[in-house]
């Protein structure tokens, strides 16, 4: 079995070194193999996405990813961007399932924005279609409008849609997804007002039909927006588009704390996946040693269970991540008063030594 470690830019590759930490101590017969994406590797090589960093991540059985991108390479042609990196693997590698769990921990209750009794045992699952969309769709770019309110000015466009099959495949995932837990899917639409959003909510109705196990409602994204900071607590599983899943996770990670606590899957159809924390590469924080590693270190855990079958080593670091909060340790995103501040380093130590049975490092418990 062969992992690809891919660290990326800004922060991305502070946290993954960490999580390869915790990795390594757990010693599992794995190889890995590392390569450069994003910024980094435009710079190397001249492409965010290198032929050889796809061919790696192509052949091994999970890849682990940190983040990319960066305010320096704004300017660059679209192509060379370092986001296209990462939406490049998701299509070469066919990764149309994307798994966000945004779950509040206990110890973390007060430090999200919401009221602790909003978000307190918050559990739900978002299931973003990751291939399709107005991301992917076909033809976009600029041109001289025809048409519209300004004919004969330059515009800009994109092309939203879906197919039947894109749709039913990840209905599949999130039903099945919810005969593991509590039985309920919302799917999430602008029906409303867009094609392509009437014919998703009449597709996943369609699939419902093989599930009559599972309970199915709809909402509009906006009301999903609203309902997700009013009462999160009402949803378990949700189902959406891409764009609608890039934003909502995003909303939902604010839920448990931080959007540094919140790993992903990112799925094939024969559950090959790369995991990722939802966070990105924050430029502005690199290099300083505070980035919380924990989602990346819990996307181990998702890769363990998902990709490699190794679900008690999986449960193995979701307990170890506990006994560090518990241990009152927090990196600068969930700090809060009376817990300890450590670096992200420290908390990659934290999880290590939770994991080996040693007590969690005395000299920083000791400053609670
Ligand atoms: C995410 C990110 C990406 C996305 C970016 C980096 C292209 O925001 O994984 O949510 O929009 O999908
Ligand atoms: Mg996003």
């Amino acid at each position: 079995m062969k992992i690809a470690i891919l660290p990326g830019d800004g922060i991305g590759t502070e946290i993954v070194a960490e999580a390869v930490r915790v990795l390594n101590v757990l010693d599992l017969p794995f190889e890995s193999e590392t390569a450069l994406v994003g910024g980094a590797a435009y710079e190397a090589h001249g492409h965010p996405l290198p032929e050889s960093t796809l061919a790696l991540a192509k052949a091994a059985d999970a890849i682990l990813f940190g983040a990319v991108g960066d305010w320096k390479y704004d300017s660059l042609e679209r192509a060379l961007r370092p986001e296209q990196a990462i939406l490049g693997l998701r299509k070469h590698l066919g990764l149309f399932a994307n798994l966000r769990p945004a779950l509040c921990y206990e110890q973390l209750t007060h430090a999200s924005s919401l009221k602790p009794e909003l978000v307190a045992g918050l559990d739900i699952l978002i299931i973003r279609e990751l291939t399709g969309d107005i991301y992917f769709g076909q033809p976009r770019g600029r041109r001289t409008a025809v048409d519209g309110h300004f004919p004969g000015a330059e515009e800009a466009f994109d092309t939203m849609r879906y197919s039947r099959p894109e749709i039913e495949r990840i209905a599949h995932v999130a039903f099945q997804a919810a005969r593991k837990r509590s039985k309920r899917v919302t799917s999430v639409d602008k029906a409303n007002v867009l094609e392509t959003f009437q014919f998703w909510k009449d597709v996943v109705t369609e699939v419902h039909q093989q599930y009559p196990d599972v309970a199915l409602d709809h909402m509009y994204v906006d009301n999903a927006a609203m309902q997700l900071v009013k009462a999160p607590k009402k949803f378990d599983v949700l189902v959406t588009g891409n764009m609608f899943g890039d934003i909502l996770s995003d909303e939902a990670a604010m839920l448990t704390g931080s959007i540094g606590m919140l790993p992903s899957a990112s799925l094939d159809k024969n559950n090959k996946g790369l995991y990722e924390p939802s966070h990105g590469s924050a430029p502005d924080i690199a290099g300083q040693g505070v980035a919380n590693p924990l989602a990346t270190i819990l996307s181990v855990a998702m890769m363990l269970r998902f990709s490699l079958d190794q679900a008690e080593s999986a449960d193995r670091i979701e307990r170890a991540v506990q006994a560090v909060l518990t241990a009152g340790l927090r990196t600068a995103d969930i700090w809060s008063e009376g817990t300890v501040r450590v670096s992200t380093r420290e908390m990659g130590d934290a999880v290590v030594a939770a994991l080996t049975g040693n007590t969690i490092v005395k000299s920083l418990t000791t400053r609670i």
